[in-house]
């Protein structure tokens, strides 16, 4: 125990914001948020800057340097008033930061650079209740009051549970990660009280897990962990949370507890793959890969992951149809968009055993028959445990060339679709070597090391 409190100061010395730093996170969230209401006054606008999030909590990690500003508008406003007015507003602030550009939530918003400071500036609705949101972003100030009101004293908890959850690759929801928000990690320490006391939970937990701090007994959500939002009961906090990011958790959590090392507060580093051990690699396993390129729509990443993980499953399914067994699947965005998957091979034999109806099935039987016999197949049509069968030769005996043709039939998804219709490629084995970029490389080891 002795050596999990000593890693705990040490992670927390790293990890924990200086006064110096507290003083100038604060003066600037002043100042924004006076510039707000000032130009709110000058505009004859009924609105109100609000510093929300983890720097308004003490639960930011040192150097991340996260301002959430909220633009608070009355409810009674439209929402075309506050898309237009919040993001006048936003801009006119942003237009003495560094640099500043708008981003889309469930609505637009200005992402800005001040004074290294990255600051988000969103208009929100001011609602009276959670349960009355009008938009997905009113339910953070409610966020902020409760947190606020409970965490005092377990800052260091929180951002020590945050760090270790960093160290091993599960923190963040965006659609991408689908990992632990930071509300969710505030929630945890809440609930059980400190960051040992998370982990000790953490390591029994199983799927469907229901954490329910204020008893709400809401039992509507079927997703693997469960962590009912305090300030509005119909709303999973975990929702994002995927199962194998939770197993992941558990699993660190648990091995942590049995042999404490401050190596899990580190994310681990993967070094770029190179030509000659991508090779070796791909010879040892004797598996075939494949990936599908294509240019990456101009959209965030919580709008362009979803869709290439639909499209990856799309894509997976039609393999499978066509007898290609998949091993491993992942995607990869940058300028261009990558499905990367590791087949059991790229390559089947022309000939291919098609199974017809029981031969008692007097129709179907008649209508096989009289459809293969004559055809050109590699065999009579014969009988083989009860039904009847031929052998014929395969549609795509090539997984590259059946994606080649195929592709536009699987489910793309608006954005990908129109990219993909314009230009893809698919590289096979080697050729996926064309791809220099570095953090590329990073990916593919992991790919393979997992
Ligand atoms: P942030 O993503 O900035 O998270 O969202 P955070 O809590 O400040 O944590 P870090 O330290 O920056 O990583 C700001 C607020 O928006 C709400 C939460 O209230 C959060 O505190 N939010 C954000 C959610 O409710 N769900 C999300 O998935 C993301
Ligand atoms: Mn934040
Ligand atoms: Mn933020």
């Amino acid at each position: 125990m002795t050596s999990i409190t000593k890693i705990f100061a040490s992670v927390l010395s790293r990890i924990k914001p200086t006064e110096a730093e507290r003083a100038r996170l604060k003066a600037l969230a002043e100042s924004i948020i006076s510039r707000i209401n000032a130009t709110g006054e000058a505009e004859g606008l009924n609105i109100k800057g609000e510093l929300v999030g983890s720097s308004a909590r003490g639960t930011w990690i040192s150097g991340e340097h996260d301002l959430d500003i909220f633009i608070m508008f009355q409810p009674d406003v439209e929402r075309k008033e506050l898309e237009e007015n919040g993001l006048y507003i936003a801009r006119k602030i942003a237009g003495e930061s560094q640099s500043f550009e708008e981003r889309y939530a469930e609505h637009p918003y200005i992402h800005a650079i001040f004074d290294g400071f990255e600051v988000d500036l969103v208009p929100a609705f001011k609602v009276e209740r959670a349960s009355e949101i009008k938009s997905a972003v009113d339910r953070t100030p409610f966020h902020n009051i409760y947190v606020s009101s409970m965490i005092r004293g377990l800052e260091d908890e929180v951002l020590v549970l945050k760090q270790f959850l960093k160290g091993i690759g599960v923190y963040g929801s965006e659609l991408k990660t689908q990992g632990f928000s930071g509300y969710l990690v505030e929630l945890l320490i809440i609930n059980y009280g400190s960051f040992i006391k998370v982990l000790e939970a953490a390591c029994e937990w199983k799927s469907g897990i229901t954490i329910d701090i204020e008893k709400h007994g809401t039992l509507v959500h079927k997703d693997p962990t469960v962590v009912v939002d305090p300030t509005d009961p119909a709303r999973n906090v975990a929702a994002a949370l995927s199962l194998d990011n939770m197993c992941v958790f558990i699993d660190r959590a648990c091995e942590f507890l049995k042999d404490p090392d401050e190596a899990y507060f580190s994310a681990k580093l993967a070094e770029p793959l190179d030509d000659k051990s991508f090779n070796k690699i791909l010879k040892a396993r004797g598996t075939s890969l494949l990936a599908i390129e294509f240019a990456a729509p101009d959209l965030v990443d919580d709008v362009l992951f979803p869709q290439l993980y639909k499209v990856r499953e799309s894509i997976h399914e039609m393999f499978e149809r066509y007898d290609f067994h998949v091993y491993n699947k992942s995607v990869w965005a940058e300028k261009s968009a990558l499905i990367l998957f590791e087949l059991e091979s790229s390559k089947l034999p022309h000939a291919r055993i098609h199974a017809g109806p029981q031969v008692w099935a007097k129709e179907h039987a008649l209508a096989f028959k009289s459809k293969y016999t004559g055809s050109d197949t590699f065999s009579n049509v014969f009988i083989r445990d009860g039904r009847y069968m031929v052998e014929i030769p395969r549609k795509y005996d090539r997984a590259k060339t059946l994606v080649e043709s195929e592709i536009l039939n699987c489910a793309l998804g608006k954005h990908l679709a129109l990219s993909i219709k314009k230009e893809f490629h698919v590289l096979e084995d080697e050729e996926i070597l064309s791809i220099k970029d570095n953090e590329f490389r990073k990916f593919l080891r992991n790919f393979f090391e997992k």
